[in-house]
């Protein structure tokens, strides 16, 4: 095992992402970060900071939440009382794209729960942080050791990757996963042990073509040969629809509908067209969303006189306030490129 852990460790220092902002917040790591990163997060808590890039990386790929989300949200509210005092719109402005919008409630219940039980602090104990809200194994026992520097094992989609082809484990129920990662975990470095094996799950152990070659951890792995077999990918059952969406404009401003719906609760979208007899088709794009493959087309109708009981109307400008769903985002960019616009 110790000949395992100094490749892996060789391996990350040579080849990781170790200047990604969450890997900087601890003094031994500082020096690989950018000045202009470490600048912005300063006086941020660790933990809180690892908390939230690790909420926005659930479903959300690094570059994403790197380039549009991860230091405006700590910017907003750079701390659990920030975050806590703020209203569930103000969170969910923010969380604007990043979809999965109920990690975004989930956050904003955690930073109260912290506030009034552990005085505005993520607690420390695994076992507390799983009770919050929208924090489960993985994500305590990577606030347990990126954020707070324990020596933790946990498994997520790419570790389990990593650790079924490394054992040969065809279909691994969790615990027995649980249990192989608490066998592989290196107590001494658990932080860069952990950040190696989600590098190497992301960059080099990947579901089709493997880079096998340029794994530190190839001659160890059991699985290397039969790879695929070790790799069951769970195959979404999609479902296709079309959406007809409508923009109104009524009076130089626009309708919309806050949603009562679970998946976009709260959040606005626009009116379903419903042949409407003066609306102009504008477009089409496609969108996923949860299950759901949707090929939207938009409709376009200008007209003072339109009513619906359940909408409300916003200025061009009042729309930079309110939160869209990125249905309504894309739908509204459409029309923002057609001949319409005002
Ligand atoms: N995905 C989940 N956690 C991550 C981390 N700490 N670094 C990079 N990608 C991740």
């Amino acid at each position: 095992m110790q000949k395992i852990h100094e490749s892996i460790l060789k391996w990350y220092n040579e080849n990781g992402r170790k200047n990604l902002p969450w890997r900087i917040l601890h003094k031994e790591y500082r020096k690989y970060g950018s000045e202009d990163d470490l600048k912005k997060l300063k006086n941020i808590d660790n933990a809180y900071a690892v908390y939230i890039s690790e909420i926005m990386l659930q479903q959300t790929q690094v570059n994403s939440v790197l380039q549009n989300y991860y230091f405006q949200f700590l910017a907003k509210f750079p701390s659990l009382k920030a975050l806590s005092m703020a209203s569930e719109d103000e969170v969910l402005k923010a969380w604007q794209g990043l979809g999965y919008y109920t990690r975004a409630r989930n956050i904003h219940k955690c930073a109260k729960i912290c506030v009034q039980e552990f005085n505005a602090k993520l607690p420390f104990d695994i076992k507390e942080l799983q009770k919050l809200p929208g924090i489960g194994e993985y994500t305590a026992g990577a606030i347990a050791c990126f954020g707070f520097l324990q020596a933790k094992a946990f498994v997520d989609a790419n570790i389990k990757r990593v650790l079924s082809r490394f054992y040969s484990l065809q279909n691994p129920n969790s615990k027995l996963l649980t249990q192989k990662a608490k066998e592989f975990l290196n107590y001494d470095n658990a932080f860069d042990h952990n950040q190696a094996l989600l590098d190497i799950g992301a960059l080099i152990c990947l579901p089709k073509n493997a880079k096998c070659k340029l794994c530190p951890i190839e001659s160890f792995c059991s699985g290397k040969n039969e790879y695929e077999k070790f790799h069951v990918s769970k195959k979404t059952q999609y479902e296709n629809i079309i959406l007809n969406i409508l923009i109104v404009q009524k009076n130089e401003q626009f309708l919309l509908i806050k949603s009562k719906e679970k998946l976009y609760f709260n959040m606005y979208n626009f009116l379903e067209y419903n042949k409407e007899k003066n609306a102009k088709f504008i477009g089409e794009f496609k969108h996923s969303y949860t299950k759901y493959k949707i090929n939207a087309k938009v409709y376009f109708l200008k007209d003072d006189d339109f009513e619906d009981l359940k909408a409300k109307a916003f200025a061009y400008k009042e729309l930079e306030y309110i939160t869209l769903s990125k249905l309504a985002l894309k739908a509204f960019e459409l029309f923002k490129k057609s001949d319409y616009v005002f």
